[in-house]
């Protein structure tokens, strides 16, 4: 039974040097790992996003831009800009067809108060190394009114929390280190859950870096939330 005494390191450094080494197996191991289901989650976040009916979006920690390419799909007129720090990740998003890419710390963005109607970050925002001031450098280049979409994993409950753990902590990380050669990545992939907020508590966060509105919606089980929220 795993506790909740993971250490977690998400020295900025660090983490980028972690994604430029699995950059090339990203994606295969994220559709192995998650029996495709990834698929379907950045299917119901575009939609969610097509709804609001966004001019420009931003999509933060983009990685290889999946999240981004299934939003554009959606929106084909809609500027979508993918944003990451690691030039690895943005260039195998390039490749997949992610015109406009800008390398960039998700905190300290390169672009103007309220640039853009939605901000997105899927599977991300736990990797940053403070997720308060993320959360308020969101919101600064959000419209008023705009709005913010989190996708990330979280802890199902009941009597599925043991299983999902032990997949988590042991199966996982094993799997894809075989399949990525970096095992230490997907060891800190489940210390990483552990520790982020999810739920309520990430709702509170919401609205205290200031968005309103704050939605969370539990998918597969609680593997995976979705938050919403209004600047
Ligand atoms: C797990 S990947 C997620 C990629 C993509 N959003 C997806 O849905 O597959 C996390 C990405 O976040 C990026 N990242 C982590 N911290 C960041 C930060 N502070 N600023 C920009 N990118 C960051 C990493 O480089 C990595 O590409």
């Amino acid at each position: 039974m795993q506790s909740r005494s993971h250490t977690v390191d998400r020295d900025p450094a660090r983490v980028r040097a972690m994604f430029e080494r699995v950059a090339r197996r990203y994606d295969l191991a994220n559709h192995l790992l998650s029996g495709g289901l990834d698929f379907w989650w950045r299917h119901r976040a575009s939609e969610i996003v097509k709804r609001w009916q966004p001019r420009r979006v931003l999509d933060l920690a983009t990685g290889s831009g999946d999240l981004a390419l299934t939003i554009q799909r959606k929106l084909p007129g809609t500027e979508i800009i993918g944003v990451d720090f690691s030039p690895e990740m943005l260039a195998a998003a390039r490749r997949k067809g992610l015109a406009k890419t800008v390398v960039a710390d998700a905190l300290h963005l390169p672009f103007a108060e309220a640039s853009f109607e939605a901000v997105t970050v899927a599977f991300g925002l736990r990797n940053m190394a403070d997720w308060g001031a993320a959360l308020k450098e969101m919101a600064r280049v959000l419209t008023p009114g705009g709005h913010a979409l989190i996708l990330d994993f979280s802890l199902p409950d009941g009597f599925l929390r043991p299983i999902y753990r032990a997949y988590l902590h042991h199966l996982l990380p094993w799997v894809a280190g075989a399949v990525t050669g970096e095992r230490a990545a997907y060891q800190y992939l489940g210390a990483s859950i552990e520790k982020f907020p999810s739920g309520d508590a990430m709702c509170e966060l919401l609205e205290r870096s200031g968005f309103s509105e704050a939605t969370a919606e539990p998918l597969t089980g609680g593997i995976v939330t979705l938050y919403c929220a209004a600047r």
